[in-house]
């Protein structure tokens, strides 16, 4: 049985896409069969792993079309891609009895046979990103250290306690990381010191460092591993990892 995250942030560019891509890299690299699932219609995840002719997406899954095969990215590591189709999805899915829980029912198809499933969610908190919470058992939250990413961070904490109330009891907020992280930068370091505050103990210690090295190897369809494994990028994503497992998260 999986367990399943959604990595979710309302504001843009905070790392979703490149934090599911990696963890998810870095939990097939220990073994655990991962699938990821690209629930935004800008379709960053698929494009980052380099998934091109995509026959079925996740579209037609919550759409009632056709039943997605996963990809096969490399070993352990599965996709079921995105496309520019979804952005019609959350219409079409508007006026479905139940639609708040159309990913659920998709996923639980696919949950016996994966030790992990990551939704990368879209940077809104519509319906997309509302059927993620709702599938999910915990939502991992990136963070930009930043002044403005930190101002939205009530608004998707009063959402996720919304859902936990209305439609899925059992979720929890896993954990926060922050993204892009620069300690010589003063904000950097101040704003950590305020999520702490506010998140306590749900703040990783593991941060992933501003490394180039994590904005190249998606041009090159590739994760952070097969990229270049040693580079600081990699080290901070399996060091995240550990600490999921350790924290009893993953
Ligand atoms: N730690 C990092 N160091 C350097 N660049 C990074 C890092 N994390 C992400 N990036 C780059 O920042 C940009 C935004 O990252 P990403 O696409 O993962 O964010 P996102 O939250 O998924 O964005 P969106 O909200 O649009 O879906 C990308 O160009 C990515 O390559
Ligand atoms: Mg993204």
């Amino acid at each position: 049985m999986s367990k399943i995250f959604a990595i979710s942030n309302h504001k843009g560019g905070v790392g979703k896409t490149t934090s599911t891509v990696n963890l998810g890299a870095a939990l097939a690299l220990k073994g655990k069969k991962t699938l990821l699932v690209d629930l935004d219609p800008q379709a960053n995840l698929t494009q980052s792993l380099g998934i091109k002719n995509i026959e079925i997406s996740i579209y037609e899954n919550l759409t009632g079309g056709k039943a997605a095969v996963p990809i096969e990215v490399k070993k352990n590591m599965y996709i079921i891609p995105s496309s520019l189709d979804l952005s019609a999805a959350e219409i079409e899915m508007s006026a479905e009895p139940g639609r708040e829980y159309i990913l659920k029912d998709v996923l639980s198809q696919l949950k016996q046979k994966y030790d992990y499933i990551l939704i990368d969610c879209p940077p809104s908190l519509g319906l997309l990103t509302i059927n993620a919470l709702t599938a999910a058992d915990s939502v991992l939250i990136p963070l930009q250290a930043e002044y403005l990413p930190l101002r939205g961070l009530a608004k998707l904490t009063d959402v996720i306690g919304k859902i936990k109330s209305r439609l899925n009891p059992t979720l929890d907020i896993g954990c926060v990381f922050l993204t892009q992280y620069d300690p010589r930068k003063v904000l950097n370091r101040d704003i950590a010191e305020n999520v702490k505050e506010f998140f306590g103990e749900k703040l990783l210690n593991t941060k992933i460092s501003s490394n180039i090295a994590l904005a190249e190897a998606p041009s090159v369809g590739k994760d952070i591993f097969l990229y270049n494994k040693s580079c600081k990028g990699a080290l901070d994503y399996n060091d995240l990892c550990d600490e999921l497992i350790k924290m009893k998260v993953a």
